[in-house]
């Protein structure tokens, strides 16, 4: 019998790629999304891949009713993978109140119902940007988490805080915290990838989309850092290998009796790279140009940030793995499958 698992966010970018790791390594996947900011074809991109159709729920976890309504329908639901977020920073500054009430309300709602069902744990989506700018590189799990610099970095920090605040209560669960460094790249089959809806705020689906000339020209936002070639340093990890880390953090969790209660790790692959060292990758491994000119800083952006992923590859026995020029062949392959975005 498949141990099942329920996957909130699921036709989401990493949700998606998570989804096809869970199946392959033998689980039964259930998905829950309210398709906010993700398409229902990707469930067809699924099956392509894996030759499962996931069990889909449309629906919103900040709605209790429809969670319990799930829960019912799927009373074997042993663990818990929960994606289902709003993330993007810029408009977590103009909309707070949609961030607070999507991202802590949907968890709180996820850890209320977990022990009515019995489910044994949940696998938390957190990032990054809980450290802010860090004082050293790499960084740790035991770096301080500094004051968020945006509504979407602070729901994430206090949603750690209400998992283990309600793990110290004495909750019937356990609980892995995933601090994801930057998810890149797409699926090699080209069946499923990153799908921004209107203009991409993340780097590597504009800058696809400039090389496909599906837009205009990247602008790198500014060359004046305190680093070597003066743009901003980043850990871009594979989606794959991000992916590939939650099936094994879910596995320790319902598996491994003697795992802690409550676990944080770092996914990274270790290694910095600047915007204009991304660019020469993609070109590199492409052949094909990226147009972009240097523009002015974005407010709030880090200047340099990347993972000691020791923990994970010791404790979890999970390392990244992709290499970055395979990372951008692939994010290519997938653009130059996509129709030409909204603008
Ligand atoms: C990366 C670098 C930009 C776009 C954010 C969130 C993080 C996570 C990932 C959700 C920066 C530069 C970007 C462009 C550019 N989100 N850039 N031109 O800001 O590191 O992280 O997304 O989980 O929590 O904070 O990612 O891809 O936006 O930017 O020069 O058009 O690329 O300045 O240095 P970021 P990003």
């Amino acid at each position: 019998m498949k141990t099942k698992i329920l996957v909130t966010g699921g036709t989401g970018y990493i949700g998606s790629h998570t989804t096809v790791e869970l199946q392959q390594a033998g689980y039964d996947v259930v998905i829950i999304d309210n398709l906010s900011n993700s398409n229902i074809k990707v469930l067809d991109g699924i099956e392509r891949i894996t030759g499962i159709r996931p069990d889909f729920v449309e629906g919103d976890v900040t709605d209790v009713a429809t969670l319990r309504a799930l829960f019912n329908r799927h009373p074997d639901i042993k663990g818990i993978i929960n994606f289902a977020a709003s993330k993007a920073v810029g408009e977590s500054v103009r909309k707070p109140l949609m961030y607070y009430r999507n991202n802590l309300v949907g968890l709180i709602n996820l850890l209320e119902v977990m022990p009515e069902f019995g489910v044994k744990g949940i696998v938390f989506s957190s990032s990054c940007t809980v450290y802010g700018e860090p004082d050293v590189n790499p960084i740790d799990e035991t770096a301080p988490i500094k004051p968020a610099t945006s509504p979407y970095g602070n729901t994430k920090q206090i949603c750690e805080e209400i998992i283990a605040d309600t793990i110290r209560a004495g909750a019937p669960f356990k609980s892995i915290l995933l601090r994801y460094f930057n998810p890149v790249g797409a699926h090699p089959s080209a069946e499923i990838g990153e799908l921004p809806i209107g203009v991409p705020q993340n780097l590597i689906p504009y800058l696809t989309q400039a090389a496909a000339g599906v837009r205009g020209e990247l602008t790198v936002f500014g060359n004046d850092y305190a680093t070597p070639d003066g743009t901003c340093i980043r850990d871009f990890i594979d989606v794959v290998d991000l992916a590939k880390a939650h099936v094994i953090a879910m596995r320790r969790m319902l598996d491994n009796a003697d795992s802690a209660q409550l676990e944080v790790f770092n996914l990274g692959t270790g290694r910095g790279l600047s915007v204009l060292q991304l660019i020469e990758s993609f070109e590199r491994a492409t052949g094909v140009k990226v147009p972009f000119h240097i523009g002015a800083r974005r407010e709030g952006d880090i200047e340099q940030i990347w993972a000691e992923p020791a923990k994970a590859n010791n404790v979890l026995g999970w390392r990244a793995e992709v290499d970055i020029d395979d990372t951008m062949r692939n994010a290519w392959r997938w653009q130059l499958r996509q129709a030409a975005p909204q603008q």
